[in-house]
């Protein structure tokens, strides 16, 4: 951390607002304050009564297998259906009618209701489809979806046969599906033609066409048809391609779904480490649904028979596979699915669909509200959203005028923000305050939520004392971690237990604070991964692909802080000599070569040519002094530099070229 943050967090931790849980919501909260000391007592018992609310095949023999640390087990001996518990149960149950889905495409009016029995018919059609296209139990399924119910539907196919998912986020190009088809050796790939963006079709499928020219595990591709784009003369493989359509409208509506082990792998889902190669973080089946559906019930308050949910996510991040797919329908509620982006057609569409579906629950991003506080209250105060009562906060921390600003422009002042903290290895939120117990503290995440233990410790793993900083730690499993990265044990005990392993603490690669109350303010990323929009990036990644550019000799990049995104993506390049200047569009040409290499949510706000880079005597590149530069500081300590005029050559480089 720089010092900085430091100063940031001195002034945070005066912040005195206080917001109490509002009366009504307090008494009919479907958590109270005594579940932290029941939780306490007896961990193990207390995640024993939440499986409960599961329909389980088989009832498991043993909550936690902690015989093999860190490769820990939940709920074994136990079977169970992840399909079956977020469909067929609420159909069997009666409540076949109710809608699962307010689907909203981007288009305006392109709307679907979709019941659970509905929901139930399609999932069944969906897994036949893929049992006829070969996929076993075990098989691995890639998804390269728009946020469209088919998506969903997709998810749960797998869930249903037992074929782990991996939905690899449209937005990601061709090369980063390809390295993630072959890492995990997907054998399908459900995908569309496109999806709709700002109002104009955008290709997909052609992504996976590109993708497949670069790993050869894909045996059948799945289409389904979106946009109606015209695929092009070499757009369509006869041997590989296959329309929804064609397979899934016409399969039967019947499927029995299979039990599997509580330990059965679920999904895979890539994110961003500190080294070049994403890595798979592997979740399985019982664990996870048991901590997903009761951390959404806990946190957010539901209350299915009444409440209209709205996450806001992309089903291609762990927040729309726990909050959108398996938590929420785990517990049958109504919700809304949105395909589009907050401003198209206009920027008040978010809350036109508040106001339009009476949305009472919403969860959306930092980054999100901060670009709605720059276009002004006007535009939301256009619209009644009276109906709501819970806001959720995910993905970085939120600055406390942003936490202000979503509580009375949004929540009419009256609702609660809960600003949850958690990754996509820890499957579920962690910590959390609750809506009807927790009074709310703009900008902290406040304290674990039941069941959950974690800590702030200091570098040798002892707790912090109350206002002072350290690294967030989680100090006993739980039911939905994650349980290995797929196929490397090591990087996963390297990453996540070497740190604090005399403790056996989990290390979530996040910096915080206990405030004098002893609740927990997260800070953001203490390695090599930044946060952009929400969005976890590593840096290393992005150097792999500037270097692999023919012009570039060497590069960095570091995480500098933007009002807008959280953090932006700068890079410090080293042209190879050949290269000369680069010529002109060099900047643009490289930019370009990342949006290529990994997807747009890598380009960087910025790109600086320079001579050198600067570096430490053991070779090591002192980012640091980078960030510095980026952030328009004066250069800090630069004594450990191998060469400590390389600093003075990139500030007057910059000054130069600014
Ligand atoms: C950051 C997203 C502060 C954090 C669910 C974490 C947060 C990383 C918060 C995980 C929060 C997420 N306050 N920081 N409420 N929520 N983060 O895997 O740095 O995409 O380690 O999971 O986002 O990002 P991921």
């Amino acid at each position: 951390m720089t010092v900085t943050d430091h100063e940031t967090l001195a002034n945070l931790l005066q912040e005195d607002r206080r917001f109490e849980p509002p009366a009504e919501l307090a008494a009919n909260a479907n958590v109270t304050a005594d579940a932290y000391e029941h939780a306490a007592k007896d961990r193990q018992a207390f995640w024993a009564e939440q499986a409960e609310r599961l329909t389980w095949a088989e009832r498991w023999n043993t909550v936690l297998d902690d015989s093999n640390p860190p490769f820990f087990k939940w709920f074994t001996g136990g079977k169970l259906n992840a399909a079956y518990n977020c469909v067929d149960r609420h159909v069997e149950a009666g409540r076949g009618d109710k809608v699962a889905i307010h689907w909203v495409g981007e288009p305006v009016d392109d709307t679907r209701d979709i019941t659970y029995a509905q929901l139930k018919d399609e999932v069944s059609q969906a897994a036949n489809a893929l049992t006829s296209l070969g996929v076993a139990t075990g098989d691995r399924v890639a998804i390269y979806m728009p946020m469209i119910p088919e998506a969903i539907v997709a998810m749960l196919a797998c869930a249903r046969i037992g074929a782990p998912h991996t939905v690899v986020f449209g937005g990601f190009s061709a090369d980063a599906l390809a390295s993630r088809l072959d890492d995990c050796q997907a054998k399908v790939v459900i995908t569309s033609d496109g999806g709709y963006r700002r109002g104009a079709p955008s290709a997909l499928k052609p992504a996976v066409d590109e993708a497949r020219t670069k790993t050869d595990v894909v045996e059948k591709v799945l289409v389904v048809r979106r946009t109606g784009q015209d695929l092009g003369p070499d757009g369509w493989d006869d041997d590989v391609d296959v329309w929804w359509d064609d397979v899934v409208a016409n399969a039967s509506t019947e499927h029995t779904p299979e039990a599997f082990d509580a330990e059965h792998p679920l999904y895979v889902m890539y994110t961003s480490g500190t080294t070049g190669k994403p890595k798979g973080i592997l979740h399985t089946t019982g664990g996870y649904l048991v901590g997903t559906s009761y951390t959404h019930h806990a946190v957010f308050d539901l209350k299915p028979d009444e409440d209209v949910y709205w996450c806001t996510a992309d089903i291609g991040w762990v927040t729309g596979h726990s909050y959108i797919v398996y938590g929420p329908l785990a517990n049958g509620v109504t919700q809304v699915l949105y395909e589009g982006t907050p401003d198209s057609p206009e920027r008040g569409r978010w809350w036109q669909i508040i106001e339009q579906y009476g949305v009472t629950v919403f969860y959306t991003a930092p980054t999100a509200i901060r670009s709605f506080m720059k276009q002004g209250r006007e535009i939301p105060d256009q619209r009644d959203m009276s109906s709501v009562r819970i806001l959720g906060s995910v993905g970085e921390p939120i600055n406390p005028e942003a936490y202000i600003w979503y509580r009375n422009v949004i929540g009419g002042d009256r609702t609660p923000v809960v600003d949850t903290w958690w990754q996509t290895e820890t499957g579920m939120i962690m910590i959390s305050p609750l809506p009807g117990v927790t009074h709310g503290k703009p900008g902290s995440a406040m304290t674990p939520i039941p069941g959950v233990a974690a800590d702030v410790v200091d570098d040798d793993g002892n707790p912090v004392p109350n206002g002072s900083g350290g690294y967030l730690v989680v100090t006993a499993p739980w039911p939905s971690m994650l349980r290995t990265l797929w196929g490397d044990d090591d990087r996963y005990v390297d990453t996540y237990w070497s740190r604090f392993k005399k403790q056996g603490y989990y290390f979530a690669g996040d910096g915080a604070k206990k405030d004098t109350d002893g609740d927990i303010w997260v800070l953001g990323r203490v390695d090599d991964v930044m946060n952009v929009s929400g969005h976890r990036l590593s840096t290393t990644e992005i150097e792999s692909a500037l270097v692999s550019h023919p012009k570039v000799a060497e590069a960095a990049v570091v995480g500098a802080k933007d009002e807008d995104t959280g953090q932006a993506v700068c890079a410090f390049v080293i042209l190879r000599e050949n290269a000369g200047d680069g010529g002109a569009d060099i900047v643009q040409e490289l930019r370009g070569h990342v949006r290529k290499e990994i997807g747009p949510i890598a380009t960087p706000r910025q790109i600086m040519i320079v001579p050198e880079l600067p570096k430490t005597r053991s070779g090591k590149i002192m980012r640091r002094l980078l960030r510095d530069v980026a952030e328009h500081r004066e250069v800090g300590d630069v004594t450990t530099l191998a060469d400590s005029s390389v600093m003075d050559l990139i500030s007057q480089g910059m000054s130069s070229s600014s």
